[in-house]
């Protein structure tokens, strides 16, 4: 059996034949009208009135901080197990990122620790959708930041196809943020979209998409903007990707199914909730005492994964080593992520399963 990777991008010659096409039929390349029927599909499929598509899912989380106005000085909770592009967006605005621990159920951001972290300068929330999922206490979150003047920003960069109650993920918070880099369930190799219900904040997110200007070509800048437009090379590769989406979702949530009842019963491997009828994950994600290990066997049969991200507060680039998030720290070293991709037979998905069973038999 060839080697299964852990994840990887699915075109087919959809994608390649509309470029070239484009490219024959004079395109200017740069973001125009391909990109706004990229937005429109994603405005359309998830339910929002206002999407913009820009370079790739950790500027977006700038400019939705940067259009809520906050900047320097300005403190913004972030969950402690979450890509690390989260914290860093904040950062990257002159803004504070304030680590919380997580729910071991739904590895989102715990509500109580939310709570305990805020101070008088904190101006945001970010609620990572994390892996599809959403926090338990989600409402009462939502709830909490109203009642404090709070923005809620909400990353659901891994989350492009998954609903709580029918409503699409990325749109509990003011603007909900997603990726469209390589290992996404649509990819336009690197990318990202903004979507909101609200008028003006997706003005100032087009102003600062375009050096502040209020309309292309016209040099008069209303704010402070950036280059961080999108090319229209890539939404009709985002385009062709939209249309695969739905049998995408289908088959995660199929592939999911399969992944839990293959490893049930295997007591060394913990699994976590996850609504099937609603979360399309983006990976497939188990909980093990013995994670390297294990992971070294599945390389060794052919089966490639990938271990969780680090508890971010430690890492060298925070140096908080003061602090500590339990949860996020247990987590973050079980944690490993199976091959994800739905590209996956469901013959390589009972050998993956096979294969751990036999493993801790042994
Ligand atoms: C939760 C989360 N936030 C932000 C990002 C950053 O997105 P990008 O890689 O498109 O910058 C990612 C990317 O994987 C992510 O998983």
């Amino acid at each position: 059996m060839e080697f299964i990777i852990q994840m990887e991008p699915w075109f087919d010659e959809k994608e390649t034949n509309h470029i070239v096409e484009y490219m024959n039929g004079g395109g200017w390349v740069t973001e125009f009208k391909k990109t706004r029927e990229f937005e429109a599909m994603i405005a359309e499929y998830t339910g929002a009135k206002f999407c913009s598509v820009l370079p790739n899912g950790t500027i977006t989380l700038s400019v939705a901080l940067q259009a809520c106005g906050i900047g320097i000085g300005d403190e913004v909770i972030v969950p402690d197990y979450t890509m690390v592009a989260s914290p860093n967006s904040i950062e990257l605005i002159g803004a504070k990122a304030v680590f919380a621990d997580i729910e071991r159920d739904t590895l989102c951001l715990d509500f109580e620790c939310m709570k305990a972290a805020v101070t008088p300068r904190t101006k945001a929330v970010m609620l990572v959708t994390i892996n599809g999922r959403c926090p338990s206490r989600m409402a009462e979150m939502i709830e909490y930041c109203a009642a404090k003047g709070i923005h809620l920003i909400e990353d659901a960069a891994q989350s492009l196809g998954s609903f709580k109650g029918g409503v699409h993920l990325g749109r509990f918070g003011r603007i909900g943020s997603f990726s469209f880099s390589a290992p996404k369930i649509i990819t336009t190799g690197q990318g990202g979209a903004l979507i909101t219900d609200d008028e003006d904040l997706i003005k100032q997110i087009r102003y600062i998409r375009d050096f502040g200007r209020e309309r292309g070509g016209i040099d008069h800048y209303l704010v402070k903007g950036w280059n961080y437009k999108f090319t229209d090379l890539q939404s009709i590769v985002g385009i062709e990707q939209m249309r695969k989406l739905p049998w995408r979702v289908e088959r995660k949530k199929q592939m999911g199914k399969m992944y839990n009842e293959l490893l049930a019963g295997i007591p060394q491997v913990g699994l976590i909730p996850t609504d099937l009828e609603e979360t399309a994950p983006w990976f497939y994600d188990i909980l093990v005492e013995d994670r390297s290990a294990l992971l070294d066997h599945l390389k060794s049969k052919g089966i490639g994964t990938r271990e969780f991200y680090p508890a971010l507060h430690a890492e060298p680039a925070y140096g908080y080593n003061q602090l500590h998030f339990p949860i996020t720290e247990e987590i973050a070293r079980k944690g490993l992520w199976l091959p994800s991709s739905c590209k996956l037979a469901d013959a390589q998905i009972g050998y993956i399963c096979d294969t751990i069973r036999a493993y801790y038999r042994k």
